[in-house]
């Protein structure tokens, strides 16, 4: 299974600007159930630092641009945000980390379910702990 994971979203701009559509199910591989964005991070914010146990995660940075660092507990990879046709899929059990946030940035993320703190797992060790 790779690591990374892009959707590439079809723009559907025209000379008036920019437009991009995302349908749960044929943009994305989950139903919609949670809808959130970053933005106004402070220079040197570092945010992230969890995987989640079951949760589906999609982000595309609509605006700036930000690095996202996916960890699957054998691989580790960055992936530069910085593009609003150009979404990364963030699979159950992959540690992530964001940094390098622009001043403009803003990172949208659609998620697979409600917000529950119960799936996230925060401690590092724990999350290599339960990937083996
Ligand atoms: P957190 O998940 O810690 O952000 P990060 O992306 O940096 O890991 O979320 C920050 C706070 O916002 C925390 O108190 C939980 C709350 N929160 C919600 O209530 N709903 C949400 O959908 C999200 C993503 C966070």
């Amino acid at each position: 299974m790779s690591l990374i994971k892009y959707i590439n979203l079809q723009e559907l701009g025209d000379d008036r600007g920019g437009l991009v559509a995302i349908e749960e199910l044929t943009h994305i591989p989950f139903s919609l159930k949670r809808v959130y964005y970053i933005f106004g991070t402070k220079a040197g914010v570092e945010r992230g630092f969890h995987a989640h146990k079951e949760l589906i995660q999609m982000a595309v940075c609509v605006k700036g641009s930000c690095t996202m660092m996916l960890d699957n507990g054998d691989e580790k990879a960055d992936v530069k945000l910085d593009s609003s046709s150009k979404g990364i899929l963030i699979e159950p059990m992959v540690w992530h980390e964001m940094r390098d946030f622009s001043s403009d940035c803003v990172l949208l993320v659609l998620a697979s379910d409600v917000y529950d703190e119960a799936d996230y797992v925060r401690d590092y060790n724990e999350f290599l702990l339960m990937r083996e």
